[in-house]
């Protein structure tokens, strides 16, 4: 079993050709709304990917706490240590994506999320301790990710941390990580290094595992994902599965192929190329929640088949 701790956001999605500049605006090319936040998209990956997963994270008793609940019902995301706030929103995002570019900007807003307790963390010992993996992301406070990758690392669970969004994080953070997945941004400035080839991604890494993580993984984008532990450098090809139609959720995709890939007892070598084939198919559908691949087409796209349809 997984557990992944972070936060539910509605995600607000707005396709525009340009970005506005401030006190500018432009007309928009189309919008949606869909399921986001990066802990809800990890735990929506591992049910696609076929592994039992408990969401540990906070909503408000509103329209999307509802929405949140429906989803979680419908893919099988285990939702019996989801809190609710009586009085808090939640969780919402604004992303921006750039029509030709198809890059985007998001701004998170964690709502009621924020809120969650330690001692709402303890409630779900039960979840934590049957965990073979324990995974979250930089959306909740740190001092709650501190105190939950304690009681993962105190389970014996793999802790994994996603530092997204980038922040600082304290060597006690990184001392209680077994694999740290950022990409290239968050590892230049956890690491105060430049990462734009390989090598430099090694000496970011090796910096990140010196001050306490146990292993790195940083993502590439298009160029796959390299993987640094004891000295040793793995690296991954991006797989292409399609046309990108949207990036957003590709960083969670890979969180949830990795975690996955090693609660079945795969090595974290072997991990990578099925999480690297994970979001190469994500980045291929619209949404980010919504956009999340199921194990079939990921078995059917490392085979070489057509992934179904
Ligand atoms: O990683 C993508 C996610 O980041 C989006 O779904 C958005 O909600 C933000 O949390």
């Amino acid at each position: 079993m997984i557990t992944v701790m972070g936060i539910f956001a509605a995600d607000l999605v707005f396709h525009t050709p340009k970005l506005p500049a401030w006190g500018e605006t432009v007309l928009g090319s189309g919008f949606g709304i869909g399921p986001g936040g990066k802990g809800s998209n990890q735990a929506i990956a591992t049910a696609r990917l076929g592994a039992p997963v408990e969401f540990l994270a906070k909503i408000g008793q509103d329209d999307f706490g509802a929405m949140a609940r429906g989803i979680y019902a419908r893919e099988g995301v285990g939702t019996r240590f989801l809190r609710e706030s009586a009085d808090l929103p939640t969780g919402s995002a604004a992303i921006i994506i750039d029509d030709r570019a198809g890059e985007n900007a998001i701004i998170v807003v964690p709502g009621a999320a924020a809120a969650l307790t330690t001692a709402e963390i303890d409630g779900a010992a039960e979840a934590i301790d049957a965990s073979s993996v324990f995974l979250t992301q930089l959306e909740t406070p740190q001092p709650l990710v501190l105190h939950a990758l304690r009681r993962a690392r105190a389970a014996g669970s793999v802790t994994m941390l996603n530092p997204a969004p980038a922040a600082a994080l304290s060597d006690e953070i990184l001392g209680l990580v077994d694999i740290l997945t950022p990409n290239e941004t968050e590892a230049a400035m956890l690491s105060g290094l430049p990462v734009t080839d390989t090598a430099e991604a090694e000496a970011a890494a090796d910096a990140l595992i010196a001050r306490g993580a146990g292993a790195v993984v940083i993502t590439l984008g298009e160029k796959g994902a390299l993987l640094r532990k004891d000295g040793q450098t793995v690296l991954a090809m991006a797989v292409k599965a399609g046309p990108v139609v949207d990036t957003t959720g590709a960083g969670d995709s890979f969180n949830a192929g990795i975690a996955v890939a090693l609660s079945e007892g795969k090595t974290l070598a072997e991990a990578l190329g099925f999480a690297c084939a994970v979001a190469g198919l994500k980045v291929t559908r619209a949404g980010a929640g919504a956009g999340m691949p199921k194990r079939a087409e990921v078995e059917a796209l490392l085979a070489g088949s057509r992934p179904p349809a």
